[in-house]
């Protein structure tokens, strides 16, 4: 039987939203059978894998170096097959910035936007805002969860939104506001499971709204007319295919009234916490969480095909 180790916590600021659904992963792969070992990832992540070896890694790991292409780097470097999404495909999808000139690329429809790498003065931000317009959202480049994100509907607002995200990264992302219904598409291993709407009882879907109980109302299928729907499927299916991304993969959208559908991003590690979505998306597919979590298990590989030897692991073991 494989050793599975599931990875969670991380150096990010999810790692407490890690820790969550990666105990939840533990437990329900142990009440499938599965011979499963929490593998606590922290500053020394070759040295905790080391110390437990596993054949298979699945990851529960979210934002900066979890969900961005560092531990898959690493993993295939180890020889060791890990769930979701591949090194390239991982770091795209993190990088709002890049997935977003990736969705223009292949005519994938996101809200129009500007970048700002590093500190500007007033001055400097009021020319690089120039005629852009309020209210808009600002967010950090590689962040999740909603962290630093906030809405600005004037310049006073904007200054103190891009000093917030700048507290989480050096690239800020300032993009127009869109109003309309929140909805996230569940994929499974290149199946579209289904959309849910969220309507979160705050101005927006931000932290809070995400991991407090009712907090937020949701709705499985999202009340979108038949045609709709399936347009909203498709498109979320086109922005996954845009980064590449495989395994479980959950694609944020804004439907407005009128005929437009907005791509946020592309999550490649999405929580599998007792609120978070793409479970709840599941559910509505008639798949339960212990199945979907070893759906997800199911797609572990090695995206650059090194093949997992046990020559490759003694040297690692070694060095
Ligand atoms: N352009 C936008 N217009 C309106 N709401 C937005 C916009 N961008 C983000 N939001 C709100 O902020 C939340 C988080 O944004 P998102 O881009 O998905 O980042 P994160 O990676 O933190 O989830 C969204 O779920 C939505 O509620
Ligand atoms: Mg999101």
């Amino acid at each position: 039987m494989k050793r599975i180790g599931v990875l969670l916590g991380g150096l990010s600021s999810e790692r407490d939203i890690s820790l969550r659904t990666g105990e939840a992963v533990v437990e329900a792969l142990r009440g499938r059978g599965h011979d499963v070992v929490p593998v606590y990832v922290d500053r020394d992540l070759d040295r905790a894998l080391r110390a437990a070896p596993i054949d298979v890694a699945f990851l529960a790991l979210h934002g900066r170096y979890g969900e961005d292409g560092c531990v898959q780097g690493l993993l295939e470097c180890m020889g060791i097959p890990y769930t979701g999404s591949g090194v390239l495909s991982s770091a795209l999808a993190m990088d709002k910035l890049k997935a977003k000139e990736l969705f223009r690329l292949h005519n994938v429809p996101t809200a129009p936007y500007y970048a700002i790498e590093g500190s500007l003065t007033n001055a400097e931000l009021e020319t690089q805002h120039g005629s852009f317009g309020f209210p808009v959202v600002v967010k950090p480049r590689r962040e999740g969860s909603s962290i630093g994100i906030s809405r600005a509907n004037s310049f006073e607002e904007l200054r103190v939104a891009v000093d917030a995200a700048r507290k989480h990264d050096d690239g800020v992302l300032v993009e127009r506001y869109i109003k309309g219904r929140e909805v996230h598409v569940g994929i499974l291993n290149g199946r579209v499971l289904g959309a849910i709407e969220v309507v979160p009882k705050r101005p927006m879907f931000d932290f809070q709204a995400k991991y407090t109980k009712g907090m937020t109302e949701y709705f499985y299928p999202a009340r979108l007319a038949p045609t709709r729907y399936q347009g909203v499927l498709r498109l979320a299916e086109r922005a996954a295919q845009s980064l590449g991304c495989t395994g479980a993969v959950r694609v944020d959208m804004i439907v407005t009234e009128g005929e437009n559908e907005y791509v946020l991003e592309v999550n490649t590690t999405p929580g599998l916490t007792p609120t978070s979505l793409l479970p709840k998306i599941a559910a509505g597919a008639g798949i339960d969480f212990a199945s979907l979590c070893e759906e997800i298990l199911s797609t572990a590989r090695l995206t650059y095909g090194v093949a997992k030897s046990n020559a490759a692991r003694s040297a690692v073991a070694e060095a």
